[in-house]
């Protein structure tokens, strides 16, 4: 088996006055895991579904490998699906289920046999073929969906919310399961998803949707540290946010009011963003939970500002303080370090110097706390 790639090109879906997908062009390398993320109602499902064939574009094209599949039927695309639920035929054993797609295609029986075997053992089911649907576990049952996808070796799988139904602890195993099936069959797997840390997880890159357009794609780690927009900022990791006032821009960076009584410098290029700076302007700073460290009130340095311990939440492998910024109304800012280190020291009531780190605070346009 080998991936293809997939290209979508400028995809539009209208639904009546409602445009589901609006302009969306991916292309997706072979061999490619990439997870469309975005909140409910971004678009995601529906451009799965014209990428699977079950609905055609109103406008644009989608080719895999180089063939226009665009007016092509579901199938035959050669594309593999696997949904979030219901997805079994309840009336046919495990085996019949994962046989059905050979069948469909007029294979011959010895072969069909050897597949089906092949394929439950990939899915670590092999003594399970004889079994019914609703004899199987949750996380059983989206396996034989998904040996049910691959049995016919498609060049591209795609996944919508397969493992959404599954407990936490099953769909953390099962993501690591689908990763390593899909690297060592190379297959092109294009996985939709509204749980960041599962696409965090599982991609190569992500596509994060908003109103039916790519707001960016990126691989995870470039999402993370260099997001385009408030929005990308807020759904990828936790990110902090404060309405700031542009002061102006000096060899030690532009700098920023956070309250009447502190000020910052900020060293972070601001390239790629498209907005004029001048001095009085409102803007949002955004800065992440292990950016920000703490300090006793007053040995902080001219760039700390003053605030007091809020919470304390200790996580095992890491530690969270929430802490407000004195002077100013907004929620509290989320701060982290790994547990036993930094933090441990702070506890609520305590006066306190935040410290951010120059380099890592991201300035957009806009006032506000949240996005
Ligand atoms: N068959 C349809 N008829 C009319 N509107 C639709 C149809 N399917 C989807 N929509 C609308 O298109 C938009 C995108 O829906 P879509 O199902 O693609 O979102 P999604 O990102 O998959 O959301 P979720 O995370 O909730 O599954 C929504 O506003 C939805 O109401
Ligand atoms: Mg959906």
């Amino acid at each position: 088996m080998k991936g293809e790639r997939v290209t979508v090109r400028g995809v539009v879906k209208h639904y009546g006055s409602v445009a589901a997908v609006d302009g969306v062009s991916v292309d997706v390398q072979a061999g490619e895991f990439l997870s469309l993320l975005g909140p409910s109602g971004s678009g995601k499902t529906t451009l799965l579904m014209m990428i699977a064939g079950f609905e055609l574009p109103t406008a644009g094209l989608i080719e895999i490998g180089a063939t226009n599949v665009t007016p092509v039927a579901p199938n035959k695309r050669n594309v593999g699906m696997v949904f979030q639920k219901y997805a079994l035929f309840p009336h046919m054993s495990v085996h019949d289920n994962v046989a059905f797609p050979l069948r469909m295609r007029k294979i011959d029986r010895a072969q069909i046999e050897r597949r089906v075997g092949e394929a439950l053992a990939m899915v670590q089911l092999d003594a399970y073929g004889s079994r019914m649907p609703t004899q199987l576990s949750g996380g059983q049952q989206q396996r034989v969906a998904l040996a049910r996808a691959l049995v016919f070796e498609p060049p591209v799988l795609l996944m919508d919310e397969p493992l959404g139904a599954l407990d936490k602890k099953l769909r953390e195993q099962l993501q690591i399961e689908i990763k390593s099936l899909q690297q060592r069959l190379g297959v092109t797997v294009i996985y939709v998803t509204h749980d960041q840390e599962e696409a965090l997880t599982m991609s190569d890159r992500i596509a994060v949707m908003n109103d039916g357009q790519v707001a960016q794609i990126g691989s995870p780690a470039s999402l993370y540290s260099e997001p385009a927009s408030p929005f990308v900022a807020d759904f990828i990791g936790k990110m902090n946010f404060l309405p700031v006032e542009y002061l102006g821009s000096e060899k030690a960076g532009h700098q920023i009011r956070v309250t009447d009584a502190s000020t910052l410098s900020v060293t972070r290029s601001l390239n790629g963003h498209a907005f004029e700076l001048s001095p009085g302007l409102s803007l949002r700073a955004a800065i992440r939970p292990e950016n920000i460290s703490l300090a006793a009130r007053g040995s902080g340095g001219p760039d700390a500002v003053p605030g007091t311990v809020d919470t304390s939440i200790y996580l095992g492998t890491h530690q969270i303080l929430l802490v407000n910024i004195d002077g100013q109304s907004g929620p509290p800012l989320h701060i982290q370090s790994p547990a036993g280190r930094d933090l441990s020291a702070f506890e609520r009531g305590d006066a306190v110097d935040i410290l951010f780190q120059a380099d890592s605070i991201h300035l957009f346009s806009g006032k506000g706390e949240a996005q």
